[in-house]
């Protein structure tokens, strides 16, 4: 790989990465382009990609980038040229690599949701401090804190803009679980994913919900629902995408779940996540009222905010198109003129700087590991509400492990 850039001369950073298909090729984008747009205090060095394939991991270190290649990542944490693990596999796997690399004295960053359970969570909070102490640092992939609009709309929540918040309401809905055909791939089965599209869109709002509004989600009461109780068992699955083959098997996770609840401020909170909402392929959107005015985002026109200031005159008050392109927007000083808009793939390149940079200043990257574990308990108790039929349920707000 060439090394033209504004970060190179710059000491390195060895990531290993782990796991290949979907957020490894997300994430490799990051690590390869942050340090071409942003001047970064350290280089990441694309030293190794785990896979448990040694032909398939080969090709994909040539496809996205990567020096070698390792088919077991305890080979992978424990290499001289590896400073940052970089953890993109299903959830089975979080707690046990991302712990051993914190132990083997790595940097971590892991994808989403943290773990599969609250105890998995909380071991690797308590290998997270250890970490910490001996000066490496953990974060988790909530990408989506690091779309400029919902990063510019923390901004605003936090200088005062809308008051104090009143409603908190936000909606993450797919369809690819549509043909009931579709095979039993790992997101479907509880021992691999943890938990179904709670776990996976859940996980990503609540942590949108507790970032935006700057405080936690107190208590919830929920619905989850298993449309399709058995599917074929995957010839081959990756991703959102598989061949079914032979065998049926039953299906141990949500594909929806619908929950509402109280944030510690005060403000009513709902929520809505689903695999089968037909026509939605990726929409998630976030609104947002408080006393002094709202706030609206779409993921399907991500570089547009809405805002509403509830104090301009009625007679043309109303929802203004805040194009998030200008450079005083967070993260836009390393890209295009204003109104060449960015997309999906940015949010892992606005990640990996962020993460290089406090690496390099030694300071606690943020979502934390604590962060991942409050998500992590929100999930269980929206769980726990299902289960007895929506009573409210307070989440665990116990400050550690
Ligand atoms: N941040 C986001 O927007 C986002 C989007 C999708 C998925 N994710 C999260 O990323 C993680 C991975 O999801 P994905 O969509 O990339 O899955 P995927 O099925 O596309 O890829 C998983 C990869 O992990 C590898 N793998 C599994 N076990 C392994 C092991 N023991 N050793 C080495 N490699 C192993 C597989 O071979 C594959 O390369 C999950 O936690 C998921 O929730 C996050």
């Amino acid at each position: 790989m060439s090394d033209e850039t504004a970060t190179a001369g710059k000491p390195a950073l060895g990531i290993g990465m782990v796991g290949y298909a979907f957020m490894g090729a997300a994430h490799s984008q990051g690590w390869r382009t942050a340090p071409r747009v942003y001047d970064l205090p350290l280089r990441p060095a694309m030293a190794a990609v785990c896979g448990r394939d040694p032909a398939k991991v080969a090709a994909a270190a040539d496809q996205l980038g990567w020096a070698a290649a390792e088919t077991d990542w305890r080979a992978l944490i424990t290499r001289d040229d590896v400073q940052l693990v970089d953890v993109c596999t299903p959830g089975d796997s979080h707690a046990e690599i991302a712990i051993a690399a914190l132990e083997a004295g790595k940097h971590v960053l892991c994808e989403k949701p943290l773990a599969n359970s609250v105890a998995e969570a909380e071991a690797m909070v308590a290998a997270a401090r250890r970490a910490r102490e001996r000066g490496q640092l953990a974060m988790v992939g909530f990408n989506y804190r690091r779309v400029p609009a919902l990063s510019y709309a923390r901004k605003l929540v936090a200088d005062g803009r809308l008051g104090a918040l009143r409603h908190v309401r936000l909606t993450y809905l797919q369809d690819w679980l549509m043909d009931p055909e579709f095979p039993l791939a790992w997101r479907l089965q509880r021992e691999h994913a943890g938990s179904g599209a709670l776990g996976d869109l859940g996980a990503h709002i609540v942590d949108l919900a507790q970032y935006l509004a700057g405080e936690r989600v107190a208590g919830v009461s929920a619905h989850t629902e298993t449309f399709v109780k058995e599917r074929p068992l995957p010839a081959s699955a990756a991703g959102l995408s598989g061949a079914a083959g032979a065998g049926r098997g039953r299906v141990t996770v949500d594909d929806a779940a619908v929950f509402s609840g109280r944030m510690a401020g005060g403000a009513l909170a709902s929520f809505e996540v689903s695999r089968m909402a037909a026509g939605r392929k990726n929409a998630m959107s976030v609104e947002l009222n408080g006393e002094l005015g709202s706030l609206s985002f779409d993921l399907e026109r991500l570089n547009e905010l809405q805002f509403h200031d509830h104090a301009d005159d009625p007679a043309i008050s109303g929802f203004r198109r805040v194009l998030v392109t200008e450079p005083e927007h967070p993260y836009l000083e390393g890209w295009w003129p204003p109104g060449h808009g960015l997309g999906y793939e940015h949010t892992f390149v606005h990640q990996a700087r962020d993460l290089i940079t406090a690496i390099a200043e030694g300071e606690q990257p943020a979502p934390s590991f604590e962060d991942g574990l409050q998500v992590q308990r929100v999930l269980a108790a929206v769980e726990e509400s299902a289960e007895k039929n929506s009573v409210y349920t307070a989440v665990d707000q116990h400050p550690t492990p």
